[in-house]
């Protein structure tokens, strides 16, 4: 029997969506009582949905396609044409791959030294400063750490340069105006110096390591047998780049999560993996990232009663579902002992996505992100003493990406 999905009257509500932010969908759940609803976003019909089960769906690749799912404003800044994010089927399996095969137990292994390295570093430099803030350094340390980790040359002097035009391309995903032309002027420059740098490997007017990101990109050849245009290798390798950048954010949070959570802190004093694990997935789990992902029906089917129409806009709510109250626990307690008995389901904790890492879109960089945030942590509750002055902490849900107001300014910093 076909069920009438629960639905938000009127003609847009793209401005409730950037009024509301990460809360959206949740808001309207609870008003629904709904899981799933229907609305209409940046002119079109859209579906929404949050929870485990709507994840499931949403990762079904006979039922979802991405092509032609991303606003257009967030592929000139954030993602880049010809992407991985925006390909289907066997195209995207077979680029998909190209990523995975960068992301080895050894090269996962390999950044976590490389960040150690930069921590100890930044934190020498920071004794020196009157004043640090966190979120500018973190950038900087983690250009420095990605581009060795990839195989890009970087002099020392450029790495703030560079950091601040990946910097730019975070910021610019759901902004206008000015913000949005900065996002992609940086996208462009950046493109050009990384496509640059793709040519010299190829020439071999320069040398990356063969595991290397650079090299591996450089020299992947797609399923026709051929090397990708320079400029497609440039937007894949900044696809490594750019959120390696933007793990500084999720450095912030987990700065606010040790600052507001002494008891939780003292657990890491040891530096045991399993605490430093579970900290750093419950900062994933409770603090907003990536909103929402959008995809769209390859053709028409039913599910749980409700119609869904082949090409209809269709969103998961990612921050929604991670803090669903069937799933979680106290949802908006900051707790990380539930990873303990955390069953491991890759569709009820979904902040980098859900699904398969291999077949599906979910994130390429997701234990890397781990792996750099566990040294991350390590430093931020253990291996360095400072002081946090008085100074706004607060964060808002209708920013996106959000962040501490403050950026996190700390002061006395020492290395231990
Ligand atoms: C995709 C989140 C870090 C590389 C994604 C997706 C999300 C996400 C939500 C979309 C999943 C989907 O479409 O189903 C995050 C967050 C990060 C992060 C919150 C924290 C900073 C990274 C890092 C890398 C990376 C460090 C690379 C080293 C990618 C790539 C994709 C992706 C290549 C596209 C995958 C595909 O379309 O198949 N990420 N990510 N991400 N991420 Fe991340």
């Amino acid at each position: 029997e076909k069920k009438l999905l629960p639905k938000e009257e009127g003609l847009d509500h793209s401005l409730s969506v950037l009024r509301e932010g990460y809360l959206y969908i949740t808001n309207r759940t609870i008003g629904f009582q709904s899981d799933i609803f229907e609305t209409r976003l940046l002119g079109e019909r859209a579906i929404c949905m949050r929870g485990e089960e709507a994840a499931k769906l949403f990762y079904d690749n006979d039922k979802f396609e991405r092509i032609g799912a991303a606003p257009k404003r967030v592929i000139n800044t954030l993602f880049g044409e010809g992407g991985v994010q925006s390909l289907d089927g066997e195209e995207h399996h077979h680029r998909k791959n190209m990523f995975m095969s960068v992301m080895s137990t050894e090269a996962l292994a390999q950044m976590r030294t490389i960040t150690r390295k930069h921590w100890a570093l930044a934190a020498q430099r920071w004794e020196t400063m009157p004043k640090v803030q966190l979120y500018e350094e973190a950038q900087g340390l983690l250009c420095r750490a990605a581009c060795e980790w990839a195989g890009v040359p970087l002099r020392e002097g450029e790495a703030q340069e560079k950091a601040a035009w990946f910097g730019a391309m975070i910021e610019a995903t759901a902004a206008i105006g000015i913000k949005h032309m900065k996002g992609k002027n940086a996208r462009s420059k950046t493109e050009k110096w990384i496509s640059d740098l793709v040519e010299q490997v190829r020439t071999g007017e320069i040398e990356a390591p063969e595991q290397s990101t650079l090299h591996t990109f450089a020299m992947h050849r797609d399923l026709k047998g051929e090397l990708l245009d320079s400029q497609t290798v440039a937007v894949e390798i900044i696809n490594i780049l750019r959120p390696i950048v933007a793990i500084a954010i999720y450095i912030c949070f987990t700065a606010l999560a040790v600052i507001q959570q002494p008891e939780e802190r003292k657990k890491l004093a040891t530096a045991e993996e399993d605490y430093l694990q579970n900290f750093v997935q419950e900062v994933r789990r409770f603090y907003p990232f990536f909103p929402f992902l959008p995809a769209r029906p390859i053709k028409d089917f039913t599910w749980q009663g409700y119609g869904f129409e082949k090409g209809v806009l269709t969103l998961l709510d990612l921050y929604g579902t991670n803090h669903h109250p069937d799933l979680w626990d106290n949802p908006e307690k900051f707790r990380p002992d539930r990873f303990r008995n955390w069953n491991g389901s890759p569709f009820n904790f979904i902040p980098q996505g859900g699904g398969d890492h291999y077949t599906g879109h979910r994130c390429a960089g997701e234990w890397i992100t781990i792996e750099i945030m566990k040294e991350s942590l390590d430093y931020l509750a253990n291996k360095m003493e400072y002081d946090i002055p008085q100074q706004d902490l607060s964060f808002s849900f209708h920013e996106m990406p959000s962040l501490p107001h403050s950026r996190i300014v700390m002061i006395n910093v020492k290395a231990v």
